[in-house]
């Protein structure tokens, strides 16, 4: 039977009404640092669904100071009278504040501000994936010696339960692989160069235009904010600190729409994927980079800004998450959410009831060591490549190229010549069957330094079954 609203609010049943009034509290307070876009969904739903909020928690959660770099901008948003301040401190210091939402994001002040509301005491909640996937290790262990929680949803696929999910309801799974698409500048980019036939500069400038890339897009289009958030599902998937160094990261700068096209007629469409793998006798692997996938698999439908993750479990087979991966109120909706499960699972509860440490903190796997985990190198993944020159249409190209791939131990499966120009260079394509990477990037080498190659080859990395 579901507990009654006041059982909720005063602790649960069992608990002596001694040790559960002198705990209980009235209501929950809140601070925000950081009240852009993400900040100011947060603020909404918090006053919005207050009635909702108040009763799946139990008690009201207020908002109590909101700090802001500059107090006169317009955010949209009715802030009340004596709310707003630009001194971070009065946020973390503040004694009566429980919950910290940190969403200034990069690593510092953020950093500082976070440690300093966990030394007071407080519980944090932040979308700053950046900064977890350099610092996590150290955040969360500051936080298990404080003993408060660090809730992080909204770090990962904006909207998207993935965080939960990887903690709680895949908790009993081993999990075997992870597919990303969680970067949605990256896959609206992607997605406009495939449907519309038109170069990388021309959309990315086109959707810094409309606001839905950021003036600085390099973190974006770059692949890092992807390796930002695939380290964060390594760590709890696969139960270890990953260096976010080791995760080897690409982004879609170079993308061509010939290329697009030719995956097109080979039945791939083109994605900025994270993946990670892990193999029988423990071998990791975590890399970020444009993937050729199937036409017919669920994440090749991932259209636009949205985005989606694909995690396959030992024992839950293939699941995939699909949502907005940014934007106001749907990062706003996984930043609430983290509000409402501390002041539940943590404030609410009588103290030695608590899950020790906080449920919430726990990776799915084995978090005993501190060790990062060992990812395989690049080199030693093993994939099907596609890959495009521009050579030469002249007797004899071929068979030099199709001779170095196989002194490489690299079997082609497809190949598309396509045009032919009188003395000019023509698009060149192959498919390779599985292959080792280190033998692909050696005989990349080679061919690059033959005379018929008139620019430097394109490699992109096929995911799904042999051709
Ligand atoms: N910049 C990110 C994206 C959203 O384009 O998906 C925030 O994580």
């Amino acid at each position: 039977m579901a507990p009654k609203e006041s059982e909720i609010a005063g602790g649960y049943k069992g608990v002596s009404r001694a040790t559960t009034e002198k705990h209980m509290k009235q209501k929950i307070n809140v601070g925000i640092i950081g009240l852009g876009t993400v900040g100011s969904g947060a603020f909404r739903i918090l006053r919005d669904n207050a009635e909702l909020i108040r009763h799946r928690v139990g008690v009201p959660v207020e908002v109590t100071k909101i700090a802001v770099r500059d107090a006169t901008r317009d955010r949209g948003v009715a802030i009340p009278a004596g709310v707003l301040t630009t001194n971070p401190s009065q946020v973390i210091d503040d004694p009566n504040i429980d919950i910290v939402i940190e969403l200034i994001g990069g690593y510092e002040p953020a950093r500082e501000l976070i440690l300093a509301a966990i030394a007071r005491g407080k519980h944090v909640v932040t979308a700053n994936k950046a900064l977890l996937a350099a610092d996590g290790a150290e955040i969360h262990e500051a936080a298990r010696r404080a003993g408060v929680s660090i809730g992080y949803e909204a770090s990962v696929g904006g909207g998207i339960p993935v965080i939960k999910a990887l903690k709680e309801a895949l908790a009993a799974n081993r999990i075997l692989s992870i597919y990303g698409i969680i970067n949605g500048t990256s896959n609206y980019i992607l997605t406009k160069m495939t449907e519309e036939e038109r170069s990388f500069a021309d959309v990315l400038a086109e959707a810094q235009r409309a606001g839905y890339a950021e003036a600085d897009p390099t973190f974006d289009v770059g692949g890092i904010d992807t390796a930002h958030k695939l380290a964060i599902l390594v760590n709890l998937a696969f139960g270890a600190h990953v260096n976010l160094k080791d995760i080897y990261t690409e982004g879609i700068t170079l993308i061509s729409p010939l290329d697009i096209d030719f995956g097109k007629v080979l039945g791939y469409k083109l994605k900025l994927l994270a993946i990670a793998k892990m193999h029988e006798g423990g071998q990791a692997e975590a890399r970020v980079h444009p993937t050729m996938v199937p036409d017919d698999y669920p994440i090749a439908k991932v259209a636009g800004v949205y985005n989606a993750i694909q995690i396959v479990g030992n024992a839950c087979d293939d699941i995939m998450l699909y949502g907005r991966g940014a934007g106001s109120m749907p990062t706003g909706s996984a930043v609430v959410a983290d509000v409402m499960d501390i002041a539940r699972r943590q404030i609410l509860i009588e103290p030695s009831r608590r899950a020790q440490p906080p449920l919430l903190e726990l990776p799915a796997g084995n978090a005993t060591s501190d060790a990062a985990l060992a990812l395989q190198p690049m080199e030693s993944i093993v994939s099907l490549y596609y890959f495009r020159f521009m050579a030469l249409d002249q007797p004899g190209v071929l068979a030099q190229i199709s001779g170095i791939l196989g002194r490489h131990r690299i079997s082609i499966a497809q190949m598309i010549q396509r045009g032919r120009k009188q003395g000019g260079s023509v698009p060149l394509v192959i498919m390779t069957h599985k292959a080792l990477e280190r033998d692909i990037q050696k005989a990349l080498v080679e061919i690059k330094s033959l005379s018929c190659i008139t620019e430097d080859p394109i490699l992109i990395r096929v995911e799904g079954e042999e051709p």
